[in-house]
Order: C-alpha cells, then sequence, then structure tokens
C-alpha cells in the first residue's frame, strides 16, 4: 500500500470518470445500526446468530428466526442515514453516471439517504420472499399473518430476503458489481472488514483491472494490502469532504 493524502484521493475522486463504491456495516455504525453480532443482546444473545442466519436455521425453527429479523428491522426503523450515506447520494445527484454504489447492508439506509439504483450484494431485509418455489396460491398480499406469514393454501413460509450463509448472491447484482469494478477508475472500499467473499473481491478486481483502490475504515481490514491508500477515520468524517 501506498500513502497519499486526503487531499490527493480528493483529486482522485474529481479525476475520475467513473466511481465504484463498495460499502459494508462500518458506514451504518455511526446511524448505531448494530451489526448482526452486536444486536445479540437481552433474549436474543443465547443464540448464535450464524445458526440463525441459514436456510436450515430457518426451516429447524421459523418462528425464532422470524421474530429475530422482527427484531432487528424495529431497530433499523429507528435509525436515520448519516453524513456518509447523504454525501454519498448528493455525489450521485450531482454527478448522475459517474458513481455506482454497491453495498453488502440490508438496512436500505443508502436508498433513505436518497442513492438511486444501489446493488445490494445481500439483500434487503424489509422485502419478504417464499421460502419455497411459490405456487399460484402464494402470493404476498395474501400471505396469512403469522410467525412467519404464510399462504394459507398450502403453508409455503415467507423469509426476509436476505442472503443467508450458503446462499448464492444474486446473480444480476452481483455481475453489475463485477462490471463496475472493472470498468471503475476508482474504487472506494468504505466500512467493510473485507473478510466476505465474493464482495470483498470486487476491490481485487478493481485493482487488477488498473483502478486506484481507497479504503475508508478506522480499523485495519484484509482489505489494506490491496489499497493504494487507507484513510483510517469513520465514513462520516470522511466521506463528507471526499466526495463535496
Ligand atoms: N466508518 C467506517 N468503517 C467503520 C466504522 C466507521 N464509522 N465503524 C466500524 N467500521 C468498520 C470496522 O472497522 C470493520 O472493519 O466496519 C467494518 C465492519 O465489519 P463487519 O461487521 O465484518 O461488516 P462487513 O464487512 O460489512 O460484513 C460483511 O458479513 O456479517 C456478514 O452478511 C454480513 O454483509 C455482511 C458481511
Amino acid at each position: 500500500m501506498q500513502s497519499a493524502s486526503p487531499d490527493t484521493i480528493k483529486a482522485w475522486v474529481q479525476q475520475a470518470r467513473h466511481v465504484a463504491v463498495l460499502t459494508g456495516a462500518g458506514i451504518s455504525a455511526e446511524s448505531g445500526v448494530p451489526t448482526f453480532r452486536d444486536a445479540q443482546t437481552g433474549y436474543w444473545a443465547q443464540f448464535r446468530p450464524e445458526d440463525m442466519a441459514t436456510e436450515a436455521g430457518f426451516r429447524a425453527h421459523p418462528q425464532r428466526v422470524w421474530d429475530w429479523y422482527q427484531y432487528r428491522r424495529e431497530l433499523l426503523a429507528g435509525a436515520l442515514p448519516n453524513a456518509g450515506h447523504m454525501a454519498l447520494a448528493a455525489f450521485q445527484q450531482q454527478f448522475p453516471g459517474r458513481i455506482t454504489l454497491i453495498t453488502q447492508n440490508v438496512d436500505g439506509l443508502h436508498q433513505r439517504a436518497g442513492s438511486t439504483g444501489v446493488l445490494c450484494l445481500h439483500g434487503d431485509i424489509f422485502e419478504d420472499r417464499w421460502l419455497d418455489m411459490p405456487r399460484n396460491c402464494c402470493h404476498v398480499e395474501h400471505a396469512v399473518a403469522g410467525h412467519p406469514p404464510h399462504c394459507d393454501r398450502c403453508g409455503n413460509l415467507l423469509r426476509p430476503g436476505v442472503v443467508w450463509f450458503g446462499e448464492a448472491l444474486p446473480f444480476r447484482t452481483l455481475e453489475a458489481a463485477q462490471q463496475a469494478a472493472k470498468a471503475c477508475d476508482l474504487m472506494l472500499v468504505v466500512g467493510t472488514a473485507g473478510a466476505v467473499y465474493p464482495a470483498a473481491g470486487l476491490a481485487h478486481q478493481a485493482r487488477a483491472a488498473g483502478a486506484r483502490v481507497v479504503v475508508v475504515n478506522p480499523a485495519p481490514s484484509e482489505l489494506d494490502g490491496t489499497a493504494h491508500a487507507v484513510l483510517s477515520a469513520p465514513a462520516a468524517q470522511v466521506l463528507p469532504t471526499l466526495l463535496g
């Protein structure tokens, strides 16, 4: 990794024809959103998220897993986008077509800040979908209440529209993210530990294709070695300056 001053990185942003941004849980930290491990308090502390965020966990304990996601949805409903989310949305509004925003977050805060076309690699916690292939009788608006809601004809269960451990990422979304990684001149990697693939691989792809890569993270991340520069500061502090 080479080092570069914030002013130099700001100049890279200004020069870039196409900026790809990969965000993770850290960008929502200053909105008070706990990561799913940090959300394990009180009643939920007795369960391991890794055991619940899987299809097998849901099939074994549908009520428990559904209620856990409802609890996390309620936590998120009280959170607001922060200055980092807002700076990304403002940049997109000012320079339409110059930014591709890719997120691993399922919290919807980029969209609530006003970003559009966000590539949500790990789904959206506020969307539901059917657990099993829907039949003609399965319509979300006809699902009957329960924990989880289900089709009153065939019993198919609704599940949160997130990517669980062991599941494939949405194919077209991943493909669009990979294209952006290959086509960008600059990739900002914001608030991710860089430990989960294929998301973290986007930074390697961008670098291999000739883009500059900048990590924004107050703590060391696994992508620091791939980056041309690391800004060791909170996203809500750095992004408004960098993109302003
Ligand atoms: N600004 C920027 N980065 C921050 C901030 C902040 N204010 N606060 C914390 N961070 C950094 C941490 O230092 C850490 O590197 O955010 C990162 C969060 O790491 P993780 O919790 O592992 O989140 P993420 O990398 O998004 O996880 C990827 O793994 O848990 C699964 O599917 C889940 O999408 C998630 C994926």
